[in-house]
């Protein structure tokens, strides 16, 4: 049959480059994502906003509700990250880190997805020894719209015996629920086992989640789990990493354990995140991807930035929200081929190569090498049958977060 050849798809991506090193992530991640984007014969539309620190500079705000809306009609969002100590007084009434909790909240991003993996090139980058970080391959998913964070009250009162202050731990049991059998669907695509992470010793939120996780594991026989106190799991972490599959928590607990776990990897500049709900738009879950890094003001404008979280947050974007697993993966090769070539930024500089020189680079050539490598990458083409996956998250996405995940272990 003769007619015009069919245009190319093009992705509405919200672009929010943040504060700090933030900007210089997010374009370096860009770059990369649209040199896959025309390797595999797609585009994307970028809508640059100002989000963070540079919000309240220029409007007042950390997020315009315009901005937020934005966000919520994109196919997804690109963040690099926000705040610094110019927006960090305690008293000040805005702060940029609102414009996350608005964009998780505002967008019902209930689960973080913070896969965590031991780069073979890269072992000697941890504090930890080699032969204890060797294969690690774990998968935080954090509970990402409730818990102390989004519980009310959260303020600092006057009284006569002095200040008070309040935060509020709230849970209810659907919240637990929709992220515990999230993990327990990952778990299912991975090794399948699953441990919940808790204070069920102290906390009444923890004892409902542990109940809850009870309630649910019946649904998935096959995925072997375990509860563990958030204590003992944080030494675990430290004594024996590779015994962990994927780990559920609640918010604060996992944003306080994916830090420790992501020097396990030897930098927080490894890292991606995702972070998605319920939602799925034409070609994929809805969702946020960002480093779990901050915007290390310190180091900011200089280019010496790691862009590798960036662009494998990008690439999970990719994967999860475009159903593009063939660029994400091409770009996660890219990645590995620059590392193993002995190709560092200055965070991992002290990181030898194995048979090869290593050669520091900054934050735009680091970014250069991996999209040279992506010209060279093997294409499979693009399968529509992965964006076809039914509504709700399937084993299909299980395995395609497993792909994610073992990036940084593969062979
Ligand atoms: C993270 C960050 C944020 C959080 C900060 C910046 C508010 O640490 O994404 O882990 O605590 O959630
Ligand atoms: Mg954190």
């Amino acid at each position: 049959m003769s007619g015009p050849e069919r245009a190319a798809t093009v992705y509405r991506i919200a672009a929010i480059p943040g504060d700090g090193i933030g900007p210089e992530v997010v374009s370096a991640g860009r770059r990369v994502l649209d040199a896959a984007a025309s390797r595999f014969g797609f585009a994307l539309d970028w809508q640059e906003l100002l989000v963070g620190g540079a919000a309240i500079d220029a409007y007042g705000v950390p997020i315009r509700d315009a901005d937020l809306a934005a966000c919520r009609a994109a196919d997804a969002v690109y963040l690099g990250a926000v705040g610094g100590p110019k927006w960090d007084d305690p008293n000040a009434a805005v702060r940029p880190e609102q414009a996350l909790f608005a964009l998780r909240g505002g967008l019902e991003l209930f689960a973080n997805l913070r896969p965590v993996s031991a780069e073979p090139t890269l072992v000697d980058a941890s504090t930890l020894r080699p032969e204890v970080v060797r294969g690690v391959d774990v998968l935080i998913v954090r509970e990402l719209t409730g818990g102390l964070y989004f519980g009310r009250p959260s303020e600092e009162r006057e009284t006569p015996e002095g200040r008070v202050a309040v935060d509020t731990l709230w849970y209810t049991e659907q919240e637990i629920r929709r992220v515990v059998r999230l993990a327990f669907e990952l778990a299912r695509g991975r090794r399948k086992r699953l441990t919940s992470v808790d204070k069920a010793n102290v906390l009444a939120s923890s004892r409902l989640w542990r109940k809850v996780v009870e309630e649910v594991a019946p649904e998935f026989p096959d995925v072997s789990y375990e509860h563990r106190l958030v204590d003992a799991t944080a030494m675990l972490l430290i004594r024996d990493p590779g015994s962990f599959d994927v780990i559920v928590t609640e918010n604060l607990f996992g944003d306080i354990l994916s830090d420790e776990a992501a020097m396990l990897t030897g930098s927080l500049g490894m890292l991606p995140s995702a972070s998605v709900g319920a939602r799925r738009t034409a070609h994929g879950l809805h969702g946020l991807y960002e480093p779990i890094h901050g915007s290390a003001p310190d180091i900011a404008g200089r280019d010496l930035a790691n862009p590798i979280a960036a662009i494998l947050s990008g690439a999970m974007l990719l994967r999860w929200s475009l159903g593009r697993a063939d660029a994400a993966t091409a770009i996660e090769a890219a990645v590995r081929s620059a590392l193993t070539d002995g190709l560092r930024t200055t965070d991992l500089a002290r990181v030898g190569a194995r048979d090869r020189e290593v050669r520091t680079l900054g934050t735009r050539a680091f970014a250069d090498e991996v999209v040279a490598r992506l010209a060279d990458a093997q294409g499979t083409g693009h399968d529509p049958a992965r964006t076809a996956s039914p509504a709700g998250i399937t084993a299909d996405d299980a395995a395609v977060i497993t792909a994610t995940d073992t990036l940084l272990g593969m062979p």
